[in-house]
C-alpha cells in the first residue's frame, strides 16, 4: 500500500504519508499528515504505514531439511532459527558457506518450502498471508539471473509487470536513478559490468517498493569502487526508512553497515545483537609497543600478556582491559626493564568474534 504522490513541476504532494524520514524508496512514521517534498531527493511514492508493525521480519522456530536423493543424505539446514528484525534496522546476517542464509533468505522469499516453524514479514505469515508478505520483500539472489538480452529499463518494467504495478504507476526511471543506472537504461544487459547486474538487481527487488529489502551477498564480486557504491545506495534507502537484511562474508562491511548483528553456523543462530555490543563481547585488546632500545628477548615477567616480539623494538601483549587496565600493562613493561617509546591498542573485531563464535560451534556440524 502506497500514499499517493501528486506530481506538480517538480514538486510532489504526499497525501496521508507519513511525517518522518522522507525518502526515496520509503518511508516510516506514523503522523498522517500532508506535506511537500522535494522530487529530486523523493522520487518513489511512499509506503502507507499506517499499520507498521514493531519488527520488520519475524522468524519463530525455523527448520529446514532438504530431503535426501541417490546418495546424498537429507541436509539439515536450518535448525530451529528464531529472529526479530526491529522496523528500518539494517540487520545483517553472517555465517561461513554452507551455515544457512541462503536457505533462510529463500524460505522468506517464498523460493524454498520450511520444514518447520513460522515466518513473518512486514506483520504477514508466510503461510496465512502469502501474497502479502511476498509484497512486503525485495529480494536480491546470490546468484546474478539477468536475462543478457533485455535492457535495464525493459527488465524492471517486466519485473513491475510481475507484481501488477499498474503501468501509470511505475517509477522505472526513478528506480534506475536510485540504482545509479540511468545512464545505461537502454543498454543491453550482457553489455553491464558485474557490479552494474548487481544494482540493476537491487532495482529489480525495489521496484515494487517493498518496505524489506533482502541482499544475499550482494558485493560478492563487486569490486571496491561500486562495491562502495552499491551501498552508498543501499544505506541511502536504509536511512529513509527501508528494513534491510544483508548476509555477507566481508565482516568489516557488516561492521560499518549494519545496526544489528546475527551469526547462524551449521543452521543455528549462535549470536544476535547489537554491532556495538557484539563488538564489546570480546574482553581483549592488543598493545603493541615500540621500544626505545631493541630488546633480545621477552621478559619473563610478562608471560601472563602472552608477549610476542616480532622486531627487536616491536612488543605486542595481550590483556583482558576489564581486569587490567592499560596503564598497568605499560607499567609491567617498563618495570620488567624495557623503555616504552610509542604504544597503540587495537580492540578485537567482529572477525575475532565471528571466528570464536563459529569454531565453538563446530562440534553442532551434524
Ligand atoms: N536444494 C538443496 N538441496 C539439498 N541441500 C541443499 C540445498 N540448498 C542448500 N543445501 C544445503 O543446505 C546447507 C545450507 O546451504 P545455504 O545455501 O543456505 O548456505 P549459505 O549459508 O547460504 O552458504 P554460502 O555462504 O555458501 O552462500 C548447505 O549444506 C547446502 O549444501
Ligand atoms: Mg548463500
Amino acid at each position: 500500500m502506497f500514499a499517493a504522490l501528486h506530481q506538480r513541476a517538480g514538486v510532489a504532494e504526499l497525501v496521508d504519508a507519513p511525517d518522518s524520514k522522507s525518502g526515496f524508496l520509503g518511508s516510516v512514521g506514523s503522523s498522517p499528515t500532508t506535506r511537500t517534498i522535494d522530487c529530486q531527493e523523493s522520487f518513489l511514492s511512499q509506503p502507507d504505514n499506517s499499520a507498521e508493525p514493531e519488527y520488520a521480519v519475524e522468524i519463530e522456530g525455523l527448520s529446514k531439511i532438504y530431503g535426501g536423493s541417490n546418495k546424498q543424505a537429507p541436509k539439515h539446514a536450518l535448525k530451529d532459527v528464531s529472529l526479530k528484525i526491529r522496523r528500518g534496522s539494517f540487520f545483517g546476517l553472517l555465517g561461513p558457506n554452507g551455515a544457512g542464509k541462503s536457505t533462510l533468505i529463500n524460505i522468506l522469499a517464498g523460493l524454498v518450502n520450511k520444514t518447520d516453524g513460522s515466518a513473518k514479514i512486514w506483520g504477514h505469515d508466510i503461510d496465512a498471508d502469502m501474497r502479502a508478505a511476498r509484497r512486503s520483500i525485495g529480494v536480491v539472489p546470490q546468484e546474478l539471473n539477468i536475462d543478457p538480452f533485455f535492457t535495464p529499463r525493459e527488465l524492471l518494467d517486466l519485473q513491475a509487470g510481475l507484481y501488477g504495478v499498474p503501468e501509470a504507476e511505475r517509477q522505472t526511471d526513478e528506480v534506475l536513478e536510485a540504482v545509479g543506472l540511468s545512464d545505461k537504461a537502454e543498454a543491453y544487459t550482457r553489455s553491464l559490468s558485474g557490479g552494474m547486474r548487481r544494482r540493476l538487481l537491487v532495482g529489480k527487488a525495489m521496484v515494487h517498493r517493498p518496505p524489506v529489502l533482502v541482499l544475499d551477498e550482494p558485493s560478492a564480486g563487486v569490486d571496491v569502487d561500486l562495491r562502495r557504491q552499491l551501498w552508498t545506495h543501499v544505506k541511502r534507502m536504509n536511512d529513509e526508512g527501508i528494513t534491510v537484511l544483508l548476509t555477507t562474508h566481508y565482516l568489516e562491511e557488516a561492521e560499518a553497515l549494519c545496526d544489528e548483528i546475527a551469526i547462524i553456523n551449521h543452521g543455528r543462530i549462535v549470536a544476535c545483537e547489537p554491532t556495538v555490543d557484539m563488538l564489546g563481547r570480546l574482553d581483549a585488546r592488543e598493545l603493541q609497543v615500540t621500544l626505545a632500545k631493541p630488546a633480545d628477548g621477552v621478559p619473563t615477567e610478562l608471560g601472563a600478556y602472552n608477549p610476542v616480539l616480532s622486531a627487536p623494538d616491536c612488543l605486542t601483549v595481550s590483556f583482558a582491559p576489564s581486569k587490567t587496565p592499560a596503564r598497568k600493562v605499560l607499567a609491567d613493561i617498563e618495570k620488567a626493564g624495557l623503555e616504552v617509546a610509542d604504544f597503540s591498542t587495537k580492540e578485537s573485531d567482529l572477525e575475532d568474534i565471528f571466528i570464536r563464535l563459529t569454531h565453538d560451534d563446530a562440534d553442532d556440524a551434524a
